[in-house]
């Protein structure tokens, strides 16, 4: 879409809210700052006795649903916190009866960095359904939507409702064209909601309304369309207003006091702006105070686990590496001695993504790009050291990259051979992921849920398990 042709868009646009059949259209909310909020600002590290106050004030605000899990809950429960993460699930359904719970799902990885057999993957979702996940966002960071299928349908036959989303990026690859046909991939999935996510902050404004804008041409009264996008760039709260003009259905927001930055547009923020226009989300500020409260004594609580790169930061439009991954970045060259090397690290990483064929860069694909962006400025010489994940992710374990991968490193992996991507990463998994934890844990696993853990975290799973038994669970520190 031109320049042009999307002014006239607008135009028809804005002529029809003022028209009198425009009504009013209900915005939905999904609040995501027991997740997304506090992984963004507070690195994962709430304890569930903190959390639960929080979802019990979010219960009856009207969200259409509130994002409570996610991988890196399972992994800071593990290692840090020392807590059960499907425990910590139904605490919280406990408090929450009233409103939707929601996850976030990588498809055939479930919440690791490999695939898993097709079983595992609809074994987890069912034991998600049953401990109260209904809204499960699944994704693929290549946008390879083999790997969403199998979780997608399965949310679906075990009850709760798939939201696809398409993650958004910005590459000589990536064209409007390109987003419509992912769009189309997702209707033919049978999703319930069609999301456009932008794990970063890099998405601008009037490429919101247009995206959008096409989607909702596509999805026409099929399913409705969602935005999620955070905020490095600055510029999410634009994206939302553009997004809502192209006749988007949800925005994902965080409560005030986690917001913005590398989390999202605040909650309450939105609802003041859209009150009383054609957007009304129906939502009562006044029911926010409580929570907004609560979140602002959870991060004054746990301000030292707030990372430096959780703020507006514009530089995120040039190397588009989110900010958890930034802080993983700064981790490794501490531990190297070396840094000196950071803002080489950085300007590192569009070169290994364009190596790559340009994925997305969310988890996992912005850990492969950063790791191996630190290894190639530590070692002095690109690909001196190629990480685990750059190799299986050429070998396509992690879908098809969405633009070719360069032919040197192809080269340096495969040899002669050149990368073939028929294969679904279903279909590369270990068949027998269950059997080996199920083996693995011994009569330390005591349900399916455990068993999951030590599927998913085969280390952390044990030595968790094993504490459980001896009754010594307690949080430890870094
Ligand atoms: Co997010």
């Amino acid at each position: 879409m031109h320049l042009n042709e999307t002014f006239e868009r607008l135009d028809q646009d804005l002529r029809a809210l003022l028209s009198a059949q425009a009504g009013t259209k209900r915005i939905k909310i999904t609040d995501l700052t027991p997740r997304d909020g506090q992984q963004c600002k507070l690195a994962t590290r709430v304890s569930t006795d903190d959390l639960l106050p929080l979802c019990a004030a979010l219960d009856n605000c009207g969200f259409y649903a509130v994002e409570v899990w996610g991988g890196a809950s399972f992994d800071a429960c593990l290692r840090y916190l020392k807590e059960d993460p499907w425990e910590r699930l139904r605490r919280i359904k406990e408090v929450m009866p009233n409103t939707k719970l929601q996850m976030l799902l990588r498809g055939q990885h479930i919440l690791a960095y490999r695939p898993y057999a097709d079983r595992t993957v609809r074994k987890f979702v069912e034991k998600a359904v049953k401990n109260g996940i209904t809204v499960f966002r699944v994704f693929e960071a290549t946008n390879d939507f083999r790997n969403v299928e199998v979780a997608a349908k399965a949310v679906k036959e075990f009850g709760g409702e798939a939201h696809v989303e398409v993650n958004y990026t910005i590459s000589p690859v990536h064209t409007l064209e390109k987003w419509m046909e992912s769009a189309e991939q997702v209707l033919e999935i049978g999703a319930d909601w069609l999301s456009l996510k932008d794990a970063t902050g890099i998405l601008m404004p009037f490429d919101a309304y247009r995206i959008i804008k096409g989607m909702k041409d596509r999805a026409k009264d099929k399913l409705p369309v969602l935005l999620h996008n955070h905020d490095m760039g600055g510029a999410s709260s634009m994206c939302h207003m553009m997004a809502l003009l192209a006749g988007v259905d949800m925005i994902d927001t965080v409560l005030s006091p986690l917001s913005f930055g590398s989390s999202h547009p605040a909650t309450e923020t939105m609802i003041a702006a859209l009150k009383d226009t054609p957007f009304d989300t129906g939502i009562d500020l006044k029911l926010l105070e409580e929570p907004t409260r609560l979140t602002r004594e959870i991060a004054e609580k746990y301000s030292e686990y707030a990372t430096k790169y959780a703020g507006v930061n514009a530089e995120v439009l040039k190397h588009k590496m989110p900010g958890g991954m930034i802080s993983n970045m700064v981790a490794q060259l501490k531990e190297a001695g070396r840094m000196d090397l950071m803002e080489a690290a950085l300007k590192e990483s569009p070169n290994v993504e364009k190596d790559l064929g340009y994925p997305p860069l969310l988890t996992p694909t912005s850990q492969i790009v950063g790791s191996q962006a630190v290894f190639n400025v530590l070692m002095g010489e690109r690909y001196q050291i190629i990480t685990q994940e750059v190799m299986d992710y050429v070998a396509g374990n992690y879908g098809r990259p969405p633009g070719p991968v360069s032919k040197e490193l192809v080269t340096k992996i495969l040899g002669d051979k050149s990368p073939d991507y028929s294969a679904r990463a279903g279909d590369l998994a270990d068949p027998e992921d269950w059997e080996r934890a199920v083996k693995e844990l011994g009569p330390l696993a005591k349900s399916d849920e455990d068993i999951l853990l030590g599927v998913l975290y085969p280390m952390q799973a044990k030595d968790f398990l094993t504490l459980r038994e001896k009754g010594e669970l307690r949080p430890q520190p870094d």
